[in-house]
């Protein structure tokens, strides 16, 4: 049987469930090419938007609608739930501690959270482009610290009239005028690739 093959599906597997990030492919032993980095990022991107809706929608929204409990910023010390944004960035601050080949986090042209603003070239290019072309995503490599990475940038859009509400009636927000189906920021994932 051939070993390239099984290789191949392994890597693809171990990468989907966030395990090993990059020991595919060339360096990972696995032989036969392995996982391209395009891939693997649309791959994290399913599992964390998917991710994303679910908590937005099953946990947070129904227990809304439910009147059972809010979600709120300040969760631990009102006893609320996390906001959604801030579940997903503990689940890469999670991530980070696992496996440090790969990072994301949720940036906006608009944060309530000056940690959420586009810091490196490449982030602010692909909010810019995410933003003007609906419906697209942003590939690119960059470099930080002599590494070299494929960062891809995904639209983050209000699903839901509360994400826009949420965030327009917020104090440190610097936008207002969200609505419905707008795009609020952008999901980056950034990948190590050998260079
Ligand atoms: C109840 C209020 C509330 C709701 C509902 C809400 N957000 Fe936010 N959102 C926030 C706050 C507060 C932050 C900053 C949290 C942080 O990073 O600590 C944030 C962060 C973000 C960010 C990162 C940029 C920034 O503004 O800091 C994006 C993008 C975002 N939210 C989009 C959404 C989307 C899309 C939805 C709906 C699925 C949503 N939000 C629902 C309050 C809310």
């Amino acid at each position: 049987m051939g070993h390239s093959k099984a290789g191949a599906m392994l890597c693809g597997a171990v990468a989907l469930a966030g395990v090993t990030a990059f020991g595919c492919g060339s360096q990972g032993g696995g032989g036969g090419g392995g996982i391209q980095p395009q891939q693997m990022a649309d791959a994290l991107y399913a599992v964390i938007a998917a991710d994303r809706a679910t908590y937005a929608g099953q946990v947070v929204d129904r227990l809304v609608k439910e009147n059972a409990i809010k979600a709120t910023e300040r969760f631990k010390e009102e006893k609320t739930l996390p906001l959604p944004a801030q579940m997903l960035r503990m689940g890469a601050e999670h991530a980070q501690k696992t496996n440090s080949n790969f990072s994301y986090a949720l940036l906006s042209m608009w944060p309530i959270n000056q940690q959420n603003k586009a810091k490196t070239d490449a982030e602010k290019a692909g909010l810019k482009f995410v933003a003007e072309n609906p419906g697209k995503n942003y590939y690119t490599e960059e470099k930080i610290a002599d590494k070299t990475y494929f960062t891809a940038v995904y639209p983050d859009k209000a699903v839901a009239a509360a994400c826009a509400n949420c965030h327009n009636e917020h104090a440190d927000s610097p936008r207002k005028d969200f609505k419905e189906g707008d795009l609020m920021g952008g999901l980056v994932i950034r990948i190590p690739v050998n260079k």
